[in-house]
């Protein structure tokens, strides 16, 4: 836990506020474990239902243990239309996850929304921040295996 002393005496000394102590723990282990906040919320003397509050408001933020890769599927009106369900199922199949959920190897996390402001490019799926327009279900397999390639060599 040598970064979180280091996150915890940087917010004593005010150069890190809460959120970035909890950006830093999320990289850090790809979600928030209870442990950790119980330890943040002792230490910084900040209620622990307070740092739970600003984890579940921020989408960034995750209580359950993530994959190495967050795949994102727009589930919003354009890329509803636009055939995002089948994309979805797709890659359901293909990881064999339903939203919400992480695959056994801890490769991927599936997750929907509802729009990501970005209509014209429907359907979109993103991967770890990455953007993938106008997905096709045969787009979805050169995609997964792209990044499962990546999830190999971490
Ligand atoms: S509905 Fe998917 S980006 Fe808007």
């Amino acid at each position: 836990m040598e970064i979180l002393d280091k996150l915890i005496k940087e917010y004593k000394e005010a150069k890190v506020d809460i959120i970035q102590v909890l950006h830093h723990i999320q990289n850090e282990y790809n979600y928030l474990p209870k442990e950790v906040l119980i330890k943040l919320s002792r230490e910084l003397h900040i209620p622990l239902s307070k740092i739970y509050s600003i984890a579940t408001f921020y989408a960034a933020f995750s209580l359950t243990p993530r994959g190495k890769h967050l795949c994102t599927v727009c589930m919003g009106t354009a890329c509803h239309v636009r055939g995002a369900p089948a994309v979805l199922s797709r890659i359901e199949e293909r990881l064999g996850i339903r939203p919400g959920e992480t695959t056994p190897d801890n490769n991927f996390t599936l997750e929907t929304v509802n729009c990501l402001g970005a209509c014209a490019l429907a359907p979109i799926v993103v991967i770890d921040g990455e953007y993938h327009g106008q997905t096709t279900v045969n787009k979805i397999d050169r995609l997964l295996e792209k990044y499962a390639q990546k999830a190999d060599k971490i």
